[in-house]
């Protein structure tokens, strides 16, 4: 198969089929990082954020050490020439003339599509305002296929912050390649956007619920997300939600026996870390894959013709 990331934008999870995915995981599977530590030798990565970041920004740093390359960035626009007044269109151009691809995090929708459309180089969407953030999405679905060798016929919970979390959208999307059963499990407040829930719909099972409860005795993976505050528009909202939703030992009780927990990080009140030892909570294991997955896919970006 011709590597379909290479030189690519990954802009949405949505610009890639199962078959990219798949062998996406197929080359995070079998990369021997030891073997490659020259293999992005000369290549530099942007790091544009102008959101904070913990692990987005440290694996795609990581991962280019690790592969040889090099890192520039910027990490608040307190601390480039955007305090002065630069346009974003600017700080792109600029950036796209002293690297070899993009890593670009904002808090406005459209910004990665259009970043894309004006730079000549390759832009990775690491989070764009509510919209998408699909390379977690891709660290997600392969930590699903590492738990379980499928996606398919699985029974994934989602739940939290719907209608803010963007890695919801990005995960929604890359799971309609599959053929799970998806619970959307949110107070009222925070149902998923009723437009994205109309698209997901004609290629996804869902059912929606507001207790997690309800489902708890189903699911094979509980997908879920802290409240977004910085995204509401209004903060008498956030406050009716605020603490509105957790998982707790009481709850496992009746899940599964091989049920995994899963959470993008950085997490709040939803889990407890009284869960981080228990077998459930794979949400470390989750940030560990992060590094292999962004590994994989810069690999595959810099190079036309990989080894593995
Ligand atoms: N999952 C995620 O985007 O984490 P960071 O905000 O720490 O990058």
């Amino acid at each position: 198969m011709t590597n379909p990331f290479y030189n690519k934008n990954v802009v949405s999870i949505r610009d890639f089929t199962r078959n990219d995915l798949e062998y996406l995981f197929r080359v995070a599977d079998n990369i021997n990082l030891n073997s490659l530590t020259d293999a992005l030798r000369n290549k530099i990565l942007g790091l544009v954020f102008f959101e904070p970041s913990t692990r987005t920004r440290l694996s795609f740093e990581a991962a280019m050490h690790s592969l040889g390359g090099t890192c520039i960035g910027l990490s608040e626009s307190s601390s480039s020439s955007t305090e002065k007044g630069e346009n974003l269109n600017d700080t792109l151009v600029t950036m796209n003339q002293y690297v070899d691809a993009l890593v670009l995090r904002h808090h406005k929708d459209g910004v990665a599509r259009f970043a894309s459309e004006i730079c000549t180089k390759p832009v990775i969407n690491a989070g764009s305002g509510t919209e998408e953030h699909p390379t977690q999405a891709m660290l997600d679905l392969y930590t699903i296929f590492k738990e379980f060798d499928t996606i398919d016929n699985l029974n994934i919970g989602i739940f939290g912050d719907l209608k803010y979390g963007r890695t919801v959208y990005s995960l929604l999307y890359g799971l309609s390649n599959y053929n799970p059963t998806v619970y959307l499990i949110s107070p009222d407040l925070l149902q998923l956007r009723s437009d994205a829930l109309s698209d997901i719909k004609e290629n996804l099972s869902v059912e929606q619920h507001s207790s997690l409860s309800d489902v708890i005795s189903k699911l094979d993976v509980i997908y879920t997300t802290r409240i977004q505050k910085e995204r509401f528009p209004d903060l008498q909202e956030y406050e009716r939600v605020k603490g509105s939703y957790r998982i707790d030992e009481a709850l496992l009780e009746n899940a599964k026996d091989d049920l995994i927990i899963l959470h993008p990080m950085p997490r709040s009140e939803e889990i407890p870390t009284s869960l981080d030892t228990t077998k459930y909570a794979k949400y470390f294991k989750q940030i560990q894959y992060g590094k292999l997955i962004r590994s994989a896919l810069l690999y595959l970006i810099f190079t036309e013709h990989p080894e593995s």
